[in-house]
């Protein structure tokens, strides 16, 4: 069964045992007495947009609510990776997540809006959208999952790293691409000749130093605290995609709350994101210097007309995407990027 089918009987499985009286408390929901526990995992080294957002909500949160709420953050999978992350939070084993949006397309084809290539050309552009009713829509949309996204998180726009340079689409031909497990990543990378390979981050760096698979596409601050760039000679600045999350809570847990609570962690949140969307830009690029500084993997720089064959071999897939994500979703995300 479908992962979004799985949740939907298990979730009206424990809403039945609820009216039948034989529930327990809300998912996460501590005795009384007790903080509330939030755990959330996630995937990425501390010291990335993702990290310092995540780190910095816990010591907000725990500061503003004392012995009120524990946040437990996980960083580098240590909890698990994010493909497990999303159905631990429809069931309530984890509170908080802040996932790749890519990889949420097992429940929605809304989210493949996120993943059309170079629709976005920098973090502006998917701001705006984001910001937008049409992007404000998605915050709700898997409600019936369990999941509720109260933010989006930047990291940053995507590059591509490999073991010889990738100036125009041919030299992607044959290449394996670790890929997000994600469907329209896999149609990005098959649109330029190479071989997608679905895989969780935490086994990227390895599959690169074994060569289990070639080549990867991830943002800088990725591609430098997971150390990608010293197992991979040849780095391209293609910017042809955006990585960003859905920062989401498991929807009866929160609900739980007492509401002064709730809102005081939603602000503490608005407030966190902000603060950590304005640096996400930044990190990405000292990153890259840092990487460029190294010495161990050279950086390519498209002109124009390189870009934009790049460009061209990629088009295809937003005609095999468009009709299952939505048009208007897509035209909503147009407008914005312009
Ligand atoms: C990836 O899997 O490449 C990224 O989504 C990891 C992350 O959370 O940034």
């Amino acid at each position: 069964m479908a992962l979004h089918s799985r949740i939907r009987v298990i979730l009206l499985g424990l809403a039945l045992a609820a009216l039948a009286g034989c529930g327990g408390s809300a998912p996460g929901a501590a005795p009384s007495g007790e903080p509330y526990v939030i755990k959330f995992p996630h995937v990425v080294a501390p010291a990335t947009p993702k990290g310092i957002m995540a780190q910095r909500f816990k010591e907000l949160a725990e500061e503003r609510f004392p012995g009120r709420v524990r946040v437990e953050v996980y960083p580098s999978a240590q909890l698990m990776e994010d493909t497990e992350s999303i159905e631990a939070l429809a069931f309530g084993e984890v509170q908080m997540i802040a996932t790749s949006l890519s990889l949420f397309d097992r429940l929605t084809p809304r989210f493949q809006v996120f993943d059309l290539p170079f629709l976005f050309p920098n973090l502006e552009a998917v701001e705006r959208f984001q910001a937008s009713p049409a992007g404000q829509e998605l915050k709700t949309t898997l409600v019936d999952d369990g999941i509720l996204g109260l933010q989006f998180w930047h990291n940053g726009m995507k590059q591509f790293t490999g073991p010889r340079p990738l100036i125009e689409p041919a030299d992607a031909r044959g290449l394996k691409f670790r890929v997000m497990e994600s469907d329209i990543l896999q149609a990005e990378i098959e649109a330029i000749g190479g071989s997608p390979q679905k895989m969780a981050f935490g086994e990227v760096f390895q599959a690169l130093q074994t060569g289990t698979v070639d080549a990867q596409e991830n943002t800088w601050s990725n591609i430098y605290s997971s150390k990608f760039y010293e197992v991979q000679p040849y780095m391209t600045e293609s910017n042809h995609g955006y990585i960003g999350y859905y920062v989401a809570v498991n929807a009866e847990f929160w609900k739980s709350l007492p509401e002064d609570l709730r809102a005081g962690l939603e602000a503490t949140l608005a407030e966190v994101t902000q603060w950590g969307n304005e640096r996400s830009e930044a990190i990405n690029q000292e990153d890259k210097q840092r990487i460029v500084e190294s010495g161990r993997c050279e950086l390519t720089v498209l002109t124009p007309q390189q870009l934009q064959a790049w460009q061209e071999a990629m088009r295809p897939v937003w005609e095999e995407f468009r009709d299952a994500i939505g048009a208007d979703l897509v035209n909503a995300a147009i407008a914005a990027a312009q």
